[in-house]
């Protein structure tokens, strides 16, 4: 059975969508830690509820991102994980750590990339004017939102949409889309070549 292991920064709805797909079953995996950047996060009383450890790494208690980072490394090493998502963890994270753990880092993002990149994807949407926007799951490189990508969901936007309302309906989608990203990865379906990501079948 894999290892998970989480980052999330605030409401941890994607956290606990895959924790309940767990629980249902449907992703072969145990999960060894949620890890936050932000104490106040809402994804710690998720993970107390469920009984996953959590691991606080206060961002603001750091006088350098370097110094963050390295306990940052120091809690996801000892979380012993196969994989780590990112689920709204809302800060970019260092080569030291992408290095860390090649191919065995996935980020959610509320936007079809490459459109969209970095913080308000779905305001950023909004104000582009697009007619479809969507969420991406992708493997986390060097790059901010840039590396490559295993699941995406088209979301339409609708005439009178703010960003709450967009973010709403594409939030749907994500729930969807990350508990089967984190299925796949488990099942080690998921093989990366060049910067495609290639879909084993089912045995
Ligand atoms: C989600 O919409 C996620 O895609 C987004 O933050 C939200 C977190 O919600 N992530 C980013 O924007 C990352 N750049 P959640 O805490 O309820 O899962």
């Amino acid at each position: 059975m894999k290892r998970i292991a989480f980052l999330a920064s605030g409401r941890g709805s994607n956290f606990q969508a895959v924790i309940d797909s767990m629980v249902r079953g449907e992703v072969p995996a145990e999960c060894s830690g949620l890890i936050t950047d932000n104490p106040r996060a809402y994804a710690v009383n998720r993970a107390e509820k469920a009984g996953i450890p959590v691991y606080i790494v206060d961002y603001s208690a750091y006088p350098s991102k370097d110094a963050y980072e390295a306990d940052l490394l120091a809690a996801m090493t000892k979380c012993d994980a196969d994989l780590f998502i990112l689920a709204g963890y809302m800060r970019i994270v260092g080569a030291g750590i992408v290095q860390a753990f090649p191919g065995r880092i996935i980020n959610i993002h509320p936007a079809l990339l490459p459109s969209f990149p970095g913080l308000h994807a779905q305001r950023q949407a909004i104000d582009y004017g697009v007619k479809v926007s969507g969420c991406t799951v992708h493997f986390v490189d060097e790059h901010m939102d840039n590396g490559p990508i295993i699941i995406q969901a088209a979301v339409p936007v609708i005439e009178g949409d703010d960003e709450e309302t967009l973010a709403e309906r594409i939030l749907v989608q994500e729930h969807r889309c990350l508990p089967e990203a984190v299925r796949l990865f488990c099942q080690g379906r998921l093989q990366i070549v060049d910067r495609r990501v290639q879909r084993r079948p089912d045995r």
